[in-house]
């Protein structure tokens, strides 16, 4: 069998600059060689014989350190950046490393020729379901995980040069990235003898009702997409409502119904089932969200075994415990459920907290805390006051502690508001500090206004006013402090984080320039608006791992707050909070003079836009040209109906 593959590398010669001298040195051989490249027509080229493996990689042209256009790339444990390729023998051999590397992990996008494949063997067999017996219950220790965080650690030994994912098409941030590639949840292996299949998480939501499970699920769901995991919530409630029906009387949930625990043992059953199915589906499906009560050691017990049936992939399984006696809290969320759940349509209020209190006594009586030690577990004490973990080793599990840790479940709106219009949107060019003018300074002011009606009705029940409360982020742009100026507020902070995206050498153009100047580039751009980097400046991926801190401080504020920032970076900030795919991103209409108001609840989160101050002549300016790429998503982006959206 082969156990190398040629690699072609490749630099673009460009007619405008005067490259006389392009080498090539990377991780593959410790980055000690210097490989001359040749000029092959429009191309500077090389070749190297490689064994499967991931590689960093640079160019030195004229001396100088340089990365080529358009190639993934990385950065290194030390903040450098480089290019990232990922060798795979040839589809017809069993081994395939790009099988165990994370889908947001792609390879450079070097011309046609690339010795790099996508070869993804699709786990095809899941669990048997009738392999298992819920009725059985014993005191065995459930099954350790333990030994895998350790066998896995010897396998990343191997790993000489840990790689930071810098390009790809993935949300997070690039250190993020890195981790994440090298934890316990993904094999990386680059010798050649590549090991088991495909590893999978699995995060099991324990605790009784009205704790705020699905709230917690929905926010991982949602942070763990926005950090390059495909991520899906298979919740118990919702086979029940579909297969048994919605309004099931409070006895149905009793521990000595027999029938009823029976139903409910066949509804995880399904859940399990269908996460199996969709983990075999497509190995960029990595992680599955079992949100449920899994309240007693018996029900655990049948999850961890379920998913240690034989299959083409492994799985890991974390609990996570949501723990939380405080009155306000679950009176709060009962009173959530009668509104929103479809358990409780039609229903006055009293008929539906009486019953859905007498569910939770159910459950309390049988309930049975994460105890077992020989499990992974994060146990949440009152969701932020104590944390208690058990067996969590590895780069994703401590990074889902750490979010969990900052998030709380208090319901509060998250304001996004773009600057008032400024010079630069006037005259129709990117990028600048330019300040408001006329018509940018009244939506200030509009926005101030509104700003004060507003009120917060979604907190612990009560109404309140938010000129005491909000908390306002602008950037450290002239525009965005200018317009926050007329708001009321508790707290303001300037983040140099919030930053409108840099267009580099295309600072201060309309489009009309920048396509005559840069005909290449600006197709480029339109071609995959997403992975395209302007020259010397940024692309959305990088806006997308500078705002993981301000993501951090959004989940840990309790109260409202009010972002005021520009388009490219509230595209970002808005596809994470409402879970958009990624690809969506670039394209999602931000209009200025427009407030979005987005309240995160357990079931999704509320939208509502309102436009205030409308612009002259809306059409006449903003980008007109730069937005009128057409987006491959754009119908399901569009959430938006007023006339401005770019
Ligand atoms: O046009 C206003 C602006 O904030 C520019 O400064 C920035 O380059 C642009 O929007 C970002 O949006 P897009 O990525 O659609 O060009």
């Amino acid at each position: 069998m082969r156990k190398t593959v040629r690699v072609p590398f490749y630099f673009p010669a460009d007619a405008k600059s005067n490259v006389a001298d392009v080498v090539l040195a990377g991780s593959f051989d410790g980055w000690s060689g210097r490989i001359p490249l040749t000029l092959e027509g429009r191309h500077y080229e090389t070749s190297l014989t490689l064994r499967p493996g991931i590689y960093s990689y640079k160019f030195v042209v004229n001396g100088k350190w340089t990365l080529a256009p358009h190639q993934a790339t990385v950065v290194d444990e030390n903040g450098h950046v480089n290019h990232c390729i990922s060798v795979t023998l040839p589809s017809s051999s069993s081994t395939s490393l790009e099988s165990m590397v994370p889908a947001h992990l792609q390879v450079a996008t070097a011309p046609a020729g690339s010795a790099t494949t996508s070869t993804y063997n699709t786990p095809a067999a899941s669990p048997n379901p009738s392999a298992y017996d819920m009725s059985e219950e014993n005191d065995e220790e459930l099954s350790d995980f333990g030994s895998d965080v350790d066998e896995l650690a010897t396998s990343l030994a191997s790993v000489t040069h840990p790689l930071v994912i810098h390009g790809g098409p993935a949300y997070g941030s690039a250190i993020l990235q890195n981790q994440l590639l090298l934890d316990g949840v993904f094999r990386v292996d680059n010798s050649n003898e590549a090991k088991a299949g495909e590893r999978k998480l699995v995060l099991a939501m324990v605790g009784l009702p009205a704790r705020g499970k699905s709230f917690i699920a929905q926010k991982l769901q949602r942070y763990l997409k926005w950090i390059g995991f495909e991520t899906k919530i298979f919740n118990n409630g919702m086979y029940r409502r579909d297969n048994i029906g919605s309004y099931l009387s409070h006895d149905f949930f009793r521990a000595d119904n027999r029938d009823g625990v029976e139903a409910r043992s066949r509804m995880a059953r399904m859940a399990l089932a269908d996460m199996c199915a969709w983990f075999a589906e497509d190995p960029k499906h990595h992680i599955g969200i079992l949100d449920a009560t899994n309240s007693t050691r018996a029900r655990r017990k049948f999850v961890v075994n379920y998913l240690k049936t034989p299959s083409t992939f492994s799985v890991k399984v974390v609990f996570i415990e949501v723990i939380c006696n405080r009155p306000e809290v679950i009176k709060r969320n009962v009173l959530h459920k009668h509104k929103f759940s479809p358990d409780y349509a039609g229903m006055t209020e009293d008929e539906a907290v009486s019953d859905f209190t007498e569910r939770i006594a159910h459950y309390e009586a049988a309930y049975e805390p994460v105890q077992e030690r020989s499990v992974s577990f994060i146990r949440l004490f009152d969701v932020g006051r104590e944390t208690q973990t058990n067996r969590i080793k590895g780069y994703l599990p401590t990074k889902i502690v750490f979010f969990l840790m900052n998030m709380h479940i208090v319901q509060r709106p998250i304001y996004l508001s773009r600057h008032g219009e400024s010079e630069f949107n006037r005259q129709d060019r990117i990028g600048g500090d330019s300040p408001l003018t006329l018509s940018g300074l009244k939506y200030a002011e509009a926005l101030g206004e509104w700003m004060e009606k507003e009120t917060d009705h979604d907190t612990s029940g009560y109404l309140r006013d938010l000129d005491s409360d909000l908390i306002i982020f602008t950037s450290t742009m002239v525009r965005t402090i200018q317009s926050a100026e007329k708001i009321k507020c508790a707290q303001l902070l300037r983040w140099k984080a919030l930053e409108e995206i840099s267009v580099g050498i295309c600072d201060g153009m309309t489009p009309a320039e920048f396509e005559a100047t840069y005909p290449d580039e600006y197709a480029a751009r339109i071609a995959d608006k997403l992975r395209y980097r302007y020259p010397r400046g940024e692309g959305y991926e990088d806006l997308i791992a500078r705002l993981e801190p301000v993501i951090f401080e959004l989940e840990r504020q309790v109260l409202p707050v009010l972002v005021i920032g520009h388009q490219a970076v509230l595209r970002c900030l808005y596809g994470y909070l409402m879970g958009l795919d990624i690809e969506e991103v670039p394209h999602t209409p931000i209009p200025l003079h427009t407030v979005i108001r987005l309240v995160p609840r357990a079931y999704g989160t509320e939208e509502t836009r309102t436009l205030l101050h409308p612009l002259d002549n809306a059409d006449d300016h903003e980008s007109g040209s730069l937005r009128a790429e057409p987006s491959p998503l754009a119908s399901a982006a569009s959430s938006d109906t007023s006339p401005l959206g770019s």
